[in-house]
């Protein structure tokens, strides 16, 4: 399967394409900016685009969906099955399959910085699409009414970092000090993954607020 990713839209977002060679099947990852450059990419190697997979249903990560759903008349919408989007989609749940041409992507329940976050996991290229659950650096944050750092804390450590450590992070926002990396760098490099228990983790993300109020 093959990855190209688009940055922009309304801050640092990543909207990511994923197709397979072999049938040219393609789906995109939260259509997250302006789609012009996505069409075009899409034309230029003929691929089939019928599936739209949403990570979550934060404004900005479903920002362009009407403009894909008008362009592309027959694609689906993948969204958690908790969702209380209105929009019409297809239901998604934990260990689901979604194929993409002779790929498939695993879907994992990860709430906390969104009710309604999923991660969408290629086994096989030992790729993880976090979406705003997890970034280069840090996790996504926790502020709204329908956050949980509970949530997020049992995603991140008993979901995400259970992954092999090799795993490929492509996360939602271009926030890191590179775009994509290793969920081994990552808690290397991060403190946000070292904690050894939930209320090492609550220090983590209350300080990472507190500092970036001063900034
Ligand atoms: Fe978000």
């Amino acid at each position: 399967m093959k990855v190209k990713y688009f940055i922009g839209g309304y801050d640092k977002n990543i909207c990511y394409l994923l197709w397979c060679e072999e049938s040219n099947h393609a789906a995109i990852i939260d259509p997250s900016v302006e789609i012009n450059p996505v069409i075009e990419f899409i034309n230029k190697e003929n691929l089939i685009l019928d599936k739209i997979l949403i990570t979550h249903t934060h404004h900005d990560h479903i920002k362009y969906l009407n403009d894909f759903i008008d362009y592309f008349n027959l694609i689906k919408v993948y969204i958690s099955s908790k969702s209380h989007q209105k929009i019409n989609f297809i239901p998604i749940s934990n260990n689901q399959i979604i194929n993409i041409g002779t790929y498939i992507v695993t879907c994992f329940e990860t709430p906390g910085h969104y009710y309604d976050s999923i991660s969408f996991w290629d086994e096989k290229n030992k790729r993880i699409f976090t979406g705003d659950t997890m970034f280069i650096g840090r996790t996504g944050r926790v502020l709204g009414s329908k956050s949980s750092i509970e949530d997020l804390y049992d995603s991140i450590y008993n979901i995400l970092l259970k992954l092999p450590s090799e795993t490929m992070i492509y996360p939602g926002h271009d926030y890191g000090y590179t775009t994509i990396d290793s969920i081994g760098n990552n808690i290397i490099s991060s403190n946000f993954f070292n904690c050894q228990n939930f209320t090492e983790f609550k220090v983590v993300m209350k300080n990472y607020e507190k500092n970036r109020k001063k900034r």
